[in-house]
């Protein structure tokens, strides 16, 4: 039996020097010291040894325990420093090393444009409004003077999400959703994404963007709309700019007009950019239709309103000088970059 413990002692300090992992360390502890490992095997056998040996082969067993527990514990500690140490090598930090280069993300033109004039409305004591691009008919037609048949239905016809739900065709509806919440005076802009079933081409496409702005008060007249209008195509294409007010038509207002500003391109003279008329349209306006104003529960004989629509890819494109509407959707970077 000695020379077995002998035996064992040598094996476990031979194939425990061996060992570099710590899995592998286990493995060990477990063939040696475990339940059923070779010195549990051993102690086993100190039953068929005679009562005068026992004790001293007792003391050898222990001893023999003890020693394989103390080189497995040392080289455990051995094993976890190296591990350590393969660990801090592993993540090292080369601070000399050249950086990942951050790409820089930029405003898309929209947003810019859409920004820079709703910054001149605020300054004018405007405030911004958020509307639901799902509408219903209501809100998007009925409410703004335009029943079922109305002829102006067909040139703003739209996506139906299902029958009396569809995606805005304007941001007029907002209009209505401010007046029945508040009371007078308002002076709110609003603006975000509008779609129509409308052929894609240079300058439609089935989604776009409108920023709407209106302005109710007791005493408000066409000349308010005409000073604001004035001041934002001042703020946004030049101090020297000059606006033309021609009639026009929506149903929602009354009177309404098409806004013209004089071509910033030739200072009015004529050229390719104006088609050679020397003015520009930027926006569509009027006055509040006083059915529009008893549609929100206001008394068209004590408030009067304007209100005004523009779509903001046509103010980008001609502030940017882009030819194309659908450059702001393709999402090219080599045009996004260029803003
Ligand atoms: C309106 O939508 C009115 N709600 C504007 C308004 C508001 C008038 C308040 C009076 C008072 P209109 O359909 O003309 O009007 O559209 C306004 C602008 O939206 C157009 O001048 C154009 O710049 C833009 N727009 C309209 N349809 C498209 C389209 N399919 N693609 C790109 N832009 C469009």
């Amino acid at each position: 039996m000695l020379n077995q413990i002998d035996t064992i002692l040598n094996e476990a300090k031979a194939e425990l020097a061996g060992v570099n992992s710590l899995d592998g360390l286990e493995d060990l502890r477990l063939k040696y010291l475990g339940k059923r490992g070779a010195i549990t095997n051993v102690l086993k056998m100190l039953g068929t040894v005679s009562a005068e040996e026992r004790p001293a082969m007792g003391q050898k067993c222990n001893e023999l325990k003890e020693s394989i527990t103390v080189i497995i514990e040392d080289k455990k500690e051995i094993l976890k420093k190296a591990e350590i140490n393969r660990k801090i090598e592993a993540e090292k930090v080369d601070v000399t090393f050249p950086g990942k280069k951050t790409r820089m993300g930029s405003k898309h033109p929209l947003t810019i444009v859409s920004e820079e004039v709703a910054q001149a409305f605020l300054g004018l004591g405007f405030s911004v409004v958020d509307g639901p691009e799902v509408e219903t008919d209501y809100y998007n037609f009925e409410a703004l003077n335009i029943p079922l048949n109305h002829p102006a239905r067909d040139m703003w016809d739209s996506f139906y999400i299902k029958e009396g739900v569809l995606l805005r065709t304007h941001t007029s509806p907002v209009q209505m959703r401010v007046m029945e919440k508040s009371k007078p005076p308002l002076r709110v802009i609003s603006y975000g994404k509008c779609y129509r079933r409308d052929a894609v081409d240079a300058t439609h496409s089935w989604m776009f963007n409108q920023l709407e702005g209106f302005m109710v008060d007791e005493g408000v007249t066409f000349s308010d709309l005409k000073g604001v209008l004035n001041l934002f195509a001042q703020k946004l294409f030049g101090e020297e700019r000059k606006t033309k007010f021609l009639p026009g038509y929506f149903p929602f207002t009354e009177p309404s007009a098409e806004v013209y500003i004089d071509c910033f391109k030739c200072e009015g003279k004529g050229c390719d950019f104006c088609k050679g008329s020397g003015w520009i349209e930027i926006l569509g306006c009027g006055m509040v239709h006083p059915k529009v104003l008893q549609n929100a529960g206001y008394d068209p004989e004590k408030y009067t309103g304007f209100a005004f629509g523009m779509g903001m890819e046509r103010i980008a494109m001609l502030k940017y000088g882009i030819g194309d509407i659908r450059l702001f959707f393709e999402n090219d970077k080599r045009f996004l970059e260029q803003f």
